[in-house]
């Protein structure tokens, strides 16, 4: 009697690749992110290590996020949560094609970096450009020690632990925690934080790595999903509002690991464009929880069901019915889309495996890009 072992499969812990090990990873990941900074519903953040005084933080009128692919997407999520909370202006800019921009004033802007290695040389760039004209710099980042946290004025790690994966997964949801948390504690020292709207946000803070473990629990579901419609010629997400960079995310990581090809739009742009590509062969995954404007999005359900699509809803109670299948997303206010987004992974991961590719380490990709 042997016992089948290498290295390579113990590190994996017992999982077949490093991308569902860290998906089932999500869990302890965030509550990771999360220990210590809330403690309690009923009490403010704390984000510790960040250096930015009450007055900076009271006197800013814009935040700028500039990031790259998974990171972007997180960005993205965080702008809209920022806008919510604190009621600061946000802009989301691909580090790529950063620019400080006309009119801005130095002293009233914080540019925030988000890269889950720190090293990623477009999103360096972007920072030093804002440092250079003495804009304050915050890096986001799983890296501790990277270049981000040590160029940067200050530094928040996510604390994900470390991704091998290339195509980034749980530190997409960790970015986005820990954006949350700063969108708390910016609406905080501004005054403006509704007292019963950030209370609910810790909970849900609090709530979310079951409401994960609950998705990652239905592995076998959605695995059976994913091969059933592996086949589609290709993929269309799509979601209001933060079911925006959630659809935008879906499909990145399917067309990532599948080679499938895959776009992700903000729902009402359907109609605009996409529309015409929509067919029999063409899953649609449409995001239908709070946060995103689900009513709404029912009509852009309908429209490619005309076409004879089939529709794969990842829904909130009560947005339910009338689909090909249905995934149910637990109740967790605006972080409904990120648990959302898990059934997404696991699809991608699910249709990339049925085909036999390479998942951790996808054709042309690199897991951190360090030339412009
Ligand atoms: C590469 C990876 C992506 C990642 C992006 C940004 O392109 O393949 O998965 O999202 O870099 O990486 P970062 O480390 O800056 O978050």
């Amino acid at each position: 009697h042997t016992i089948e072992w290498s290295p390579d499969a113990a590190e994996k812990g017992g999982y077949d690749h490093y991308m569902l090990k860290e998906i089932h990873e999500q869990p302890t990941a965030l509550r990771q992110a999360i220990a210590g900074r809330i403690n309690g519903i009923e009490e403010g953040v704390d984000l510790a290590e960040l250096s930015l005084s009450e007055e900076f933080l009271t006197t800013i009128d814009e935040i700028q996020f500039v990031a790259c692919g998974t990171s972007y997407h997180a960005c993205l999520y965080a702008k809209q949560l920022i806008e919510e909370f604190a009621d600061v202006r946000a802009t989301v800019e691909f580090a790529s094609e950063y620019s400080i921009g006309s009119g801005r004033d130095p002293e009233r802007t914080l540019v925030v970096g988000v890269s889950q290695s720190g090293e990623t040389a477009d999103t360096l760039r972007a920072l030093r450009m804002a440092h250079r004209v003495g804009i304050r710099t915050l890096g986001v980042t799983n890296t501790v020690g990277s270049t981000m946290a040590r160029e940067c004025d200050d530094a928040l790690y996510i604390r994900a632990g470390p991704e091998i994966g290339v195509a980034a997964t749980k530190t997409f949801a960790s970015q986005i925690i820990v954006l949350a948390m700063f969108a708390l504690t910016v609406a905080e020292t501004r005054g403006e934080l509704d007292v019963a709207a950030g209370r609910e946000l810790r909970r849900n803070l609090q709530d979310l790595p079951g409401a994960v473990q609950s998705v990652l629990n239905q592995n076998d579901e959605i695995k059976e999903i994913a091969e059933a419609y592996a086949d589609g010629e290709a993929f269309f997400f799509i979601g209001r509002r933060l079911g925006g960079p959630v659809s935008l995310e879906g499909a990145l990581k399917l067309k990532e690991i599948s080679y499938d090809h895959a776009e992700g739009f903000p729902a009402g742009e359907l109609k605009h464009g996409p529309l015409a590509l929509v067919t029999e062969e063409t899953p649609v995954l449409a995001i239908l929880t709070d946060g995103t404007r689900p009513e709404e999005t029912r009509n852009n359900v309908k429209e490619v069901q005309a076409r004879g699509a089939p529709v794969i809803a990842i829904a909130a109670d009560g947005y339910q019915g009338d689909h090909d299948v249905e995934f149910e997303v637990p109740d967790l206010g605006l972080l409904e889309p990120l648990v959302a987004n898990v059934y997404l992974q696991l699809f991608a991961y699910h249709v990339a495996n049925s085909k036999g590719r390479a998942i951790d380490k996808p054709r042309n990709l690199a897991k951190s890009v360090t030339v412009e």
